[in-house]
């Protein structure tokens, strides 16, 4: 089927590239210019993956291509999927400003049947919007929305894509739905038909849910530490229950990232609008804070004056295997230890480009070794799998003082110890 994507972003390009995968006649639009021109070339702007190797396939193949024309998106594509960004405001609500534009957009180049599909995560009712636009910008504009979330995770998006665990169709007309459905059949995972509203919702309830989970377990996490208790074998007993799943049970520095701060706080914001407090959310949001700022005390209380003191830093992404730092809580603890007079070093395997900006008082260095040179401590914020192999007993010989805080507990305490670090992780 020829389908357009708009927005090429981390949704829309792996959307895209997986679709022409499957056999799909993609194009994927994309207002920056230079962006267009990278991807035709080739370059690919994000660190996923798999990614780049699909995309000069299916490139390759004459199934996935690149513009800056929804114009011609439009006319060559039955259904066009919107997948731009939907940024955070201040109020904690999101800014719906660029899904309304290529609404608008898209309505003024519509000349027969098509289906437009909000990919990019948007509060409930959002598709009711979107269709008004599309008709009040173009009357005759014979046109079905669908509201289709993504539940791909950044690191795996490729693998979630390919192998989802289930695909959510919102629909407002059954006329679309046959096309839904043939676009995912390939994919060969259960499809859901919903009506709009619920399909928006369960994107919002699925991501809030996860989140929960975090905060469930980090707070957890504390009474392990006051009890003397050990987190993982909790996690682990919880987790054998069907009914709950070991899977982000993972107790840690607290949830970051470009979706679930934003998310949570979205659902919390059109909710209050609806008129139900979801005062739980509120809750699991005040609980990953706290976490940060139980992880800094343990480092305060350990290193008393931070003042002048040589941290070292491994990890600033958002999590493993991303470049991502978008509401990395990495960063966001390396900036409070900046504030109170820290000199860091720090080392990503990814994201340190990405990074630069943010903290131009850091210095990157390009081993993760070097963290430890002449360091008062070693922070462990990110959980990249690689930093449970690096030469942890080389590397405490390089340091002042063997202070090693695990905030993602990747590391074995005992092995730990056995190499002579003073060692903090969460909870256990
Ligand atoms: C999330 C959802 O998982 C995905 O379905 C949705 O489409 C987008 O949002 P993503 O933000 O890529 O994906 O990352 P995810 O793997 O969910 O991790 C989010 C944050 O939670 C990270 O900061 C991670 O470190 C943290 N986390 C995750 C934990 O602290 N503990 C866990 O057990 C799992």
């Amino acid at each position: 089927m020829n389908l357009a994507i708009v927005g090429s972003g981390y949704v829309g390009l792996v959307t895209g590239t997986c679709f022409a995968e499957v056999g799909h006649r993609v194009v994927c639009v994309d207002n920056d210019l230079k962006k267009v021109h990278q991807l035709q070339d080739g370059q690919i702007p994000i660190y996923e993956p798999g990614l780049e190797e699909l995309v000069k396939k299916n490139v390759a193949a004459g199934r996935l291509s690149f513009t800056a024309s929804i114009e011609h998106a439009v006319a060559e594509s039955l259904v066009i999927f919107i997948a731009v960004p939907t940024p955070p405001q201040p109020d904690g609500s999101v800014d719906l400003s660029f899904v309304e534009g290529v609404a608008r957009e898209i309505a003024v180049h519509i000349k027969d049947y098509r289906i437009v599909v909000d990919k990019s995560t948007v509060p409930v009712k959002t598709g009711e919007k979107v269709a008004q636009t599309i008709k009040r910008y173009n009357p005759g504009a014979d046109i079905d929305v669908v509201s289709n979330p993504e539940f791909l995770r950044e690191g795996s998006a490729v693998e979630d894509l390919m192998k989802p665990d289930r695909i959510v169709i919102g629909v407002s007309s059954d006329r679309a739905t046959g096309p839904m459905k043939e676009i995912y059949s390939p994919f060969n995972a259960p499809i859901m038909v919903t009506d709009l509203n619920s399909a928006e919702l369960i994107k919002h309830a699925s991501n809030s849910f996860l989140a929960l989970k975090i905060s469930y377990i980090n707070a957890v996490a504390a009474i392990c530490e006051a009890s003397g208790a050990n987190i993982e074998r909790v996690a682990d007993g919880m987790g054998a229950d069907k009914r709950i799943g070991r899977a982000f049970l993972n107790t840690g520095i607290g949830y970051g990232g470009s979706c679930f701060p934003k998310d949570l706080s979205a659902f919390i914001r059109i909710s209050d609008e609806l008129g139900c407090d979801f005062r739980l959310l509120k809750e699991v949001e005040a609980i990953n804070r706290d976490q940060k700022e139980r992880f800094l005390k343990k480092v305060r209380e350990s290193l008393w004056v931070l003042r002048h003191k040589k941290i070292g830093v491994l990890g600033l992404a958002f999590k493993g295997n991303t470049d991502d730092v978008r509401s990395s809580v990495a960063i966001d603890i390396v900036r409070q230890l900046i504030v109170e007079g820290a000199d860091i070093r720090a080392y990503d395997p990814k994201a340190m480009d990405k990074a630069r900006p943010l903290l131009p008082e850091v210095k990157m260095v390009a081993q993760a070794e070097e963290v430890a040179d002449s360091a008062d401590a070693i922070l462990l914020l990110t959980e990249w799998n690689e930093f449970k192999s690096l030469p942890w007993q080389a590397m405490k010989k390089r340091m002042l003082s063997p202070l090693l805080f695990d905030g993602r507990n990747l590391l074995n305490p005992e092995e730990m110890r056995a190499f002579g670090f003073t060692y903090t992780s969460i909870g256990r």
